[in-house]
């Protein structure tokens, strides 16, 4: 029996040791949280090509042309570890580079803009805690007039409201809290709302599905349509599926979906997916039958 407890205790002891030396700080903690409810900024990892984590250099296909991810690791020269905390905001909340360049909006910065300024400067601090990578950005390959990074001002003057999502007062705390998440955080919308031929989002058809989604993919119409979107799915399957990728007919799931969940919708409380499905379930259902092209 002792030389158990002297094991365990051992034992115990090596695992909490790292532990304990590497805590980090409340807001780098807080940052991990807000960065799981992004999605863990998979767009960031080229994946594929097992590139290092969060440096860039990954194509995201979008209908105008590739554009590539940028490093967003604390390497001073490649990534942003020289940015001030404004220069972060700018970018999350304004689609503005340090050097005022503007950025294209397949970087979600519509979304982002909803965050609070708090959330966005501890996601800031968690992503200056990760490893700094030293890998220089690819330029963008994209078709005029959309590689012409002026005419991206109009593009934001048309299609872009920035500030922080204001809580409606008429609903609950959960409520309010489910729709922060998907409309800010969790950006559901950037790729289950189909967009005009400008790029811009549909608001009319929020939520209903893009045929043509980011990287060509499908993305299902989520509102609570019973027959073409998921209005037969319980507040637990929806949960369900954002902790597993698992549909309620059991299929799983493909593509940047599983990436979203596996980085960073899973590891998210559950009150928070349960807020988000709350939210989505209140949503105007809309008859949108989402196909793929070829059918
Ligand atoms: C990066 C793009 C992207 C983001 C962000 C995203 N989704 Fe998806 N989602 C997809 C794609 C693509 C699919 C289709 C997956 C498949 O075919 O297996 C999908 C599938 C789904 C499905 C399955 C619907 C069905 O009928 O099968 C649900 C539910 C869903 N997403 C909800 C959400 C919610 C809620 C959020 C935000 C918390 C979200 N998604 C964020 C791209 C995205």
């Amino acid at each position: 029996m002792r030389w158990l407890v002297t094991v365990w205790l051992i034992g115990t002891g090596l695992l909490a040791a790292p532990a304990w030396g590497q805590q980090a700080s409340p807001a780098v903690q807080r940052g991990k949280a807000v960065f799981h409810a992004t999605g863990g900024c998979g767009c960031h990892t080229d994946v594929k090509n097992k590139g290092p984590f969060m440096a860039g250099g990954r194509p995201i296909a979008t209908p105008f042309g590739n554009v590539y991810a940028t490093n967003i690791t604390p390497d001073t020269e490649t990534g942003i570890g020289s940015w001030s905390e404004q220069d972060f905001i700018n970018a999350m909340t304004k689609g503005i580079g340090p050097d005022s360049k503007h950025y294209f909006p397949v970087f979600p910065y519509t979304s982002f803009t909803r965050m609070t300024r708090q959330d966005l400067l501890d996601l800031r601090a968690y992503l200056l805690s990760i490893s700094p990578v030293r890998q220089a950005n690819q330029p963008n390959t994209l078709r005029f007039p959309f590689g012409w990074r002026g005419g991206l001002s109009g593009w934001k003057w048309l299609y872009l409201r920035t500030g922080p999502l204001q809580p409606d007062a008429a609903q609950s705390a959960e409520w309010n809290r489910g729709a922060y998440l998907v409309n800010a955080q969790a950006h559901c919308g950037e790729c289950h709302t189909p967009r005009n031929f400008m790029g811009g989002l549909k608001t009319s058809m929020r939520y209903a599905g893009a045929v043509e989604g980011p990287e060509g993919q499908l993305a299902p119409n989520i509102t609570p349509d019973e027959a073409t979107g998921i209005g037969d799915w319980t507040i637990a399957d929806v949960v369900w599926y954002l902790q597993t990728g698992l549909k309620p007919d059991g299929d799983d799931t493909q593509g940047l979906m599983s990436e979203v969940i596996e980085h960073g919708y899973q590891h998210m409380p559950e009150a928070d997916l349960r807020a988000m499905a709350v939210y989505l379930r209140s949503l105007e259902p809309i008859v949108n039958k989402v196909e793929p092209k070829d059918k």
